[in-house]
């Protein structure tokens, strides 16, 4: 008889040096479902999925798929057996065309040469089905990131795939890629594809999942259906305690204006005459759809893209910020959105990844203060709980989630004044959020002052003093954080479309 399931991780133990990431978990996936995988940051939840996949090699544990034990020798060999990944950093032949993509390794041949019409309509077909709106000839290379993870999924598809496993794979879509790509999940289940879903987006979980298993420290805490699930017991079952508020409460009261934004206009059409005020001790939001500019206007403030005009005056003093060294020198330190792609040296250790803006002050007579080193270091971990096994790890050997909390530590290395956070925790999980809010609050009762760009509307609500929205490239409003509603927020964001 055929199993309910079409795959089974039982009790898959996987040991690092020093960190034991996998702790007799199991897994099960029934035919033709969404199983979302949840946990903290570094629960274990990448390493669960590069077990099934062969990237590691289990410690102890048994897979099985449709009732046959496997044991994958790497993604290729797990493909061939109809499971595929969809991955967060895509790895396509960019200057390839798409269908030469789909099909590289196994192109369709007449005779001694490729078939590419047939590899056009059998790519053509796919993507009809899956109603992806890309022409197969197109260079992959040309294509946005929410399109090429599409070609990736209709590749899996291709490949006949029962398991599809997506890590996070909405982190960097906009809503209407959200959308469209929960429309092309909702096919694949309709035709018996299973998927495993990592997310740390509690909305999504609980829309598209069919059943839930959530991971912590490495362990198997539970699988449920999503009917018996709220995002109240998901997160309990995630931290293994009650987290009453998702906001830390704040009681300080910003104080002076400190910097003033007056007329900023990009050199690109990216957006134009923005005006704001930003206090000491203020937590400032800017909402907006994605594209409308905020990114932007924090890159330009930072010096990371050429101002058109305009002017920043911080403390009466007009600042050019013309490079990030600039700005930094003034007192500024920026946390850009693609941190994982721009952000890490993922060789290195998480040490050196953490004080490398900073390298300045830990240089005496030319050599490194290592002992200074060491304790800032240390000292930042602990801040922001970042989980490693040591100081001295390969940044990259770290969760994804944690190796954001490094990035955000090295900043705070530099001491600044004014902080500008780029959707500062995307990727994060809940109980990691909170302990980020937090440390927000703490820096303004220090006093300095925070600009934060956040795509989460209750996370604007729930940390800013006031909420800045812009729309399509033009200020469009700036509201009393305590005032506001959503409606008006959301009407401001569409006021220039
Ligand atoms: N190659 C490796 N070498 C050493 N430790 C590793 C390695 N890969 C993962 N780890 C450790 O295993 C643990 C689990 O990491 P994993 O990446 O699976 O977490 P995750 O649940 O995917 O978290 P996130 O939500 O942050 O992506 C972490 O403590 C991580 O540091
Ligand atoms: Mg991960």
């Amino acid at each position: 008889m055929l199993s309910e399931y079409v795959l089974e991780m039982r009790n898959i133990t996987k040991t690092f040096p020093g960190v034991k990431a996998l702790d007799d978990v199991t897994l099960k996936v029934r035919h033709g479902t969404v199983h979302s995988l949840m946990g903290e940051n570094g629960a274990g939840k990448s390493t669960l999925m590069k077990c099934l996949f062969g990237i590691y090699g289990l410690d102890s544990g048994e897979i099985i798929l449709e009732g046959e034990k496997v044991s994958f020798a790497g993604p290729v060999d797990a493909l061939r057996s109809h499971v595929s990944m969809v991955h967060q950093e895509l790895n396509q032949v960019l200057d390839r065309n798409i269908m030469e993509n789909v099909w590289l390794g196994r192109f369709p041949m007449k005779g001694l040469f490729v078939d590419h019409q047939k590899m056009y309509q059998d790519t053509k077909e796919i993507f009809d089905d899956l109603q992806i709106p890309v022409d197969p000839r197109a260079k992959t290379g040309s294509l946005q990131v929410a399109q090429r993870q599409m070609v990736e999924i209709a590749k899996a598809v291709s490949y006949d795939s029962k398991v599809i496993v997506m890590d996070e794979p909405t982190s960097s879509l906009t809503e209407n890629e959200v959308e469209h790509l929960f429309h092309i999940i909702g096919r694949l289940r309709e035709r018996g594809v299973s998927i495993i879903y990592i997310s740390h987006k509690m909305e999504e979980i609980l829309r598209i999942s069919d059943d839930v298993t959530v991971m912590r420290d490495g362990r198997w805490v539970a699988t449920k259906p999503k009917e018996e699930l709220t995002s109240e017991k998901i997160i309990q079952m995630m931290v293994g305690r009650e987290l009453k508020e998702r906001y830390p409460k704040r009681d300080t009261k910003s104080g002076e204006v400190i910097l003033k934004v007056e007329n900023l206009s990009s050199l690109t059409p990216a957006f134009k005459d923005v005006n704001f005020e930003l206090r000491k001790g203020e937590i400032l939001g800017i909402s907006g759809l994605v594209g409308a500019g905020r990114t932007e206007v924090l890159e330009t403030m930072f010096g990371i893209r050429a101002k058109g005009s305009g002017t920043i005056t911080f403390r009466g003093k007009t600042v050019e910020n013309k490079t990030p060294q600039e700005a930094m020198k003034n007192g500024f330190a920026m946390l850009t959105e693609e941190r994982r792609q721009n952000g890490i040296f993922a060789d290195l250790s998480v040490s050196f990844n953490c004080i490398i803006a900073n390298l300045d002050i830990y240089k005496k007579h030319g050599l490194l203060n290592n002992a200074l080193i060491d304790k800032e270091v240390q000292e930042t971990i602990e801040k922001i709980h970042v989980k490693t096994s040591s100081p001295k790890e390969k940044i990259g050997n770290l969760s994804g989630g944690n190796q954001q909390k490094v990035i955000l530590g090295r900043w705070l290395l530099t001491n600044p004044e004014i902080l500008l956070l780029d959707e500062p925790t995307r990727g994060i999980d809940v109980g990691a959020k909170y302990e980020i809010y937090q440390l927000m609050n703490e820096l303004v009762a220090e006093g300095k002052s925070i600009i934060m760009v956040s795509s989460e509307m209750p996370e604007l609500f729930g940390v800013c003093d006031r909420i800045m929205v812009m729309s399509n490239g033009h200020f469009s409003g700036i509201f009393d954080a305590k005032e506001v509603t959503q409606y008006q927020i959301m009407e401001a964001s569409a006021k220039f479309i």
